[in-house]
Parts: C-alpha cells; sequence; structure tokens
C-alpha cells in the first residue's frame, strides 16, 4: 500500500474538524490518515477518535510551537479556531497567525483555513446600519477570520480558503430551534426578512473538506464556500412544520431586536444575520450548492437533516 498523507486536523474534537476527522476515518482506502490534534488528548473525543485510527497529538492554538511540532511531516493541515471559546477576534486573529506559520515551518502542503467574508466590505465601519463591535469590526467572528487570511498567503502556504455556513446544529446547541410564543404557536426567529439563509450540517463541512483534500491542487489558492441549502425563514419553519407535525411559524424580527436578545455574543449573532441579509445575493452565490455537493456528494437537506435529528431540537 502507498504511504497514506497525514492530515493534521485542528479542532478534530469539535464540529468541523470531527466531520473531517471522520470523513477520512471512515475510507481507510482512500490515501489520507488523520492526527487529531487536541490540548486535552484524554478526552472522551479524543479517546474515541484514537480508538477509530487517528494519532492524537497535544497542541494548543495558543502555542506556535506546539502547532509546528505537531504539524511536522504531515501533508494536510484543516486550520480552525474557536471564536465562541473567548469572544475575542483579536485573539482568533493571532491564533490564526500561530496556524499559519506553523504550516509555513512544517511544510505543509495543502492547508485549509475555515474562514467567512470580511463583513466590512458590504458594510463599512462608518455605516451605521449596525453597531461597530470590539472597536474595529462589524461581525467581529466574521471579520477577524478574514483578517487573519493573509497570514497563510503572506507565508506562501498553498492554501484554501473555506467559506463555511451556519449549522442545522444551531437549532439544538444554540438557540435557532422553534420556541412557543405567547399564542402558544411554535416559531423561528431571524431577522432575515424574506431572504435565504445558507446553512449546513456541520458533518457535511467536514465531508466537503476531505473533498478539497482529495482534490489535490484544485482548490489551492481558491475561495470555496459550502451550503447544504439556502432557506428562507419561511422554508425553515415549514421544514420544521413538515418535521414536528405541528405548525411552526417564521418570526422576523429586526437586527436591532435580536441584537438586544442578551444572550452573549448577541449583537455579533445579530450584526451577523444583518449582514447575511443585506448582503444576501453576494453571501448566497459565494456558496454554491453544486460545488458543495460535487464536493461531497452525501450532502444533506434539511428535511433529512431534520427527519434524523428532530428529536434532539429543543422546543423552547
Ligand atoms: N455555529 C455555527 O453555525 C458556525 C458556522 C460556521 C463556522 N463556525 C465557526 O466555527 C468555529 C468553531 O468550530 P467548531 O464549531 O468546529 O468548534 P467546537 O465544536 O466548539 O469545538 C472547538 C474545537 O476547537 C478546539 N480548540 C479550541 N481552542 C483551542 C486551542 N486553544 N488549542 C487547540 N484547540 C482548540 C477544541 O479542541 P480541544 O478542546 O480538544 O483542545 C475543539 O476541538 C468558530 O470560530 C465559529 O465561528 C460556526
Amino acid at each position: 500500500m502507498s504511504e497514506q498523507k497525514v492530515i493534521a486536523v485542528v479542532g478534530a474534537t469539535g464540529a468541523q474538524g470531527g466531520g473531517l476527522a471522520r470523513a477520512i476515518l471512515a475510507d481507510p482506502g482512500g490515501g489520507f490518515a488523520v492526527r487529531a490534534l487536541t490540548r486535552h488528548p484524554e478526552s472522551d473525543n479524543a479517546k474515541a477518535l484514537a480508538a477509530a485510527g487517528a494519532e492524537v497529538v497535544q497542541a494548543d492554538l495558543d502555542d506556535e510551537a506546539s502547532l509546528a511540532a505537531a504539524f511536522q511531516g504531515a501533508y494536510g493541515a484543516y486550520c480552525v479556531t474557536n471564536f465562541w471559546e473567548h469572544f475575542s477576534a483579536d485573539k482568533e486573529i493571532a491564533q490564526a497567525q500561530n496556524l499559519a506559520n506553523a504550516a509555513k515551518q512544517a511544510g505543509i502542503k495543502h492547508a485549509i483555513w475555515s474562514t467567512f467574508e470580511d463583513t466590512r466590505d458590504w458594510i463599512p465601519l462608518d455605516d451605521d446600519r449596525m453597531p461597530t463591535l470590539q472597536g474595529r469590526f462589524k461581525v467581529a467572528h466574521f471579520d477577524g477570520k478574514a483578517e487573519a487570511n493573509h497570514f497563510f498567503t503572506d507565508n506562501g502556504v498553498p492554501t484554501t480558503f473555506l467559506l463555511t455556513s451556519g449549522y442545522w446544529e444551531n437549532f439544538i446547541y444554540f438557540g435557532w430551534g422553534p420556541a412557543r410564543g405567547e399564542d402558544g404557536v411554535l416559531a423561528v426567529t431571524y431577522p432575515m426578512g424574506d431572504k435565504m439563509l445558507p446553512t449546513i450540517a456541520v458533518e457535511d463541512i467536514g465531508k466537503c473538506a476531505y473533498g478539497i483534500f482529495k482534490a489535490g491542487d484544485a482548490y489551492i489558492g481558491k475561495t470555496v464556500g459550502i451550503a447544504g441549502e439556502h432557506p428562507t425563514g419561511e422554508e425553515i419553519a415549514a421544514a420544521f412544520t413538515k418535521a414536528l407535525g405541528e405548525e411552526v411559524r417564521y418570526n422576523d424580527v429586526p437586527p436591532d431586536v435580536y441584537r438586544g436578545f442578551g444572550f452573549p455574543g448577541a449583537d455579533d449573532i445579530g450584526n451577523m444575520f444583518q449582514f447575511k441579509r443585506d448582503a444576501n445575493e453576494d453571501y448566497c452565490a459565494a456558496r454554491d450548492l453544486g460545488v458543495s455537493r460535487s464536493l461531497n456528494p452525501e450532502l444533506q437537506s434539511l428535511e433529512g437533516w431534520l427527519a434524523q435529528n428532530k428529536d434532539r431540537v429543543p422546543i423552547g
């Protein structure tokens, strides 16, 4: 058997990286092997990866040397940062810089950087449609990732810039699912007007990333956007109605109202939805469903995902 190409997977114990690790491990003849990076090799998720055949190594996004050591000898690297662990765009940028520097030092042949648009290209800081956050961002968890793109380019790391989409798992973990209103009727609430909300099953992000690695050089130096579907708020409500067998309405609220919901990061998420609404044509065009399906022929539909996962969605 020819030697397997090692993919160093940052975030392998989490959602995106976990999906990629599982996609590689499920295809033992595919020519790739998984090196899972984690701060906690003794965690249950890390042990499960090891049991499934992954090499597990300790590394920390805040420690460039640990990343460079973990990338050594690998062919590819899946690079992702977790804004929601600390809520700081500056910290996320510093972690991305560590990833890009480490990829250069280790001579990584193909990195995938899980990034987003710089929303300030559409909504400049002096545009008062939405508040400026953390001093110089509109959507901090987007703009910081975009601002970090150049570290990969400047370092000459062969990189694919992956524009992901909101996870359908947010219905389970992030309050995007239906809640019962005072009228007793279930509703999903997003400040999207009648615009489309590209979204995806998170496991499919990993499968698409695997498709990018399998394509060799084809996507190096390119930006690739992925989504499972582009449903409107009404269509999400209709999909829930069908899955739950009970009417679910779409509750369109102004972004200002959403920003005021008070959960941690509500201002950033409110700005994010408003960006997706106001720049909808560009945002959707950047996430082609045909490309997503070509990278991952198993791409799930919202209806299919809900059929499998509806019992995991808490009804608020
Ligand atoms: N929610 C959405 O809809 C959505 C959509 C698109 C993109 N995103 C983006 O996805 C990112 C998070 O990815 P995810 O959802 O896959 O994460 P997740 O499931 O919350 O897991 C976080 C992962 O990051 C790793 N990690 C965090 N800090 C680390 C550090 N200092 N050193 C090493 N590893 C670290 C964790 O590894 P250990 O704990 O094992 O060390 C874990 O594997 C966020 O930046 C978010 O903006 C989210």
